[in-house]
């Protein structure tokens, strides 16, 4: 009686794990949607990106606060406050009207530093996987935050 018990025992405990790990990546799934989903060759990539381009104006992972020009891209600093398409235009495109007012609004002297346009050095993709770099020294809720501004304003 025992002996016959066990293979429906072990089936048991087999469905029960089996539950148990669909409903941790549901869970997962359900409770962060905004964790960025990006494969660990782009944010290899992005690393390079930024490590050349970006690091010596722009500060690593962290540091810096939200008054400094050029403005940390980590926790510290406001880059989550902007959506993706913003972020973006300013990479390829330049320091422009944002640049101009953030510099009027923290009265930053006209000797220091500009953001350069890197629209005829790097790629969309680039600028994509340099964000997505980016991203992972935001936390969680900074993430979120981003995703939802992105959403609503591009
Ligand atoms: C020569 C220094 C310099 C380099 C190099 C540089 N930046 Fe900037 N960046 C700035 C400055 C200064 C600002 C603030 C706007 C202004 O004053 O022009 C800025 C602003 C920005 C902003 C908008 C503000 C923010 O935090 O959201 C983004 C995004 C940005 N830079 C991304 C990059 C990326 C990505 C690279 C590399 C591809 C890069 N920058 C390279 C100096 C630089």
């Amino acid at each position: 009686m025992v002996f016959a018990d066990v293979p429906a025992r072990l089936a048991g405990v087999v469905l029960g794990l089996a539950v148990l790990t669909l409903a941790t990546i549901a869970g997962c799934a359900v409770f962060r949607p905004d964790e960025p989903q990006v494969p660990s060759r782009e944010l290899e990539r992005g690393a390079e990106l930024y490590g050349a381009h970006c690091q010596a104006c722009h500060g690593g992972a962290t540091g810096g606060s939200m008054m400094d020009i050029p403005p940390p891209h980590n926790a510290e600093g406001h880059t989550w406050h902007h959506p993706d398409c913003q972020l973006v235009e300013v990479v390829l495109s330049g320091s422009g009207e944002m640049g101009e007012m953030m510099r009027r609004m923290m009265r930053v002297p006209e000797s220091a530093p500009r953001m350069p346009a890197f629209g005829g050095t790097l790629s969309d993709d680039d600028v994509v996987a340099i964000l997505a770099y980016v991203k992972t020294w935001w936390t969680a809720e900074q993430r979120a935050a981003q995703a939802q501004v992105t959403r609503q304003r591009c």
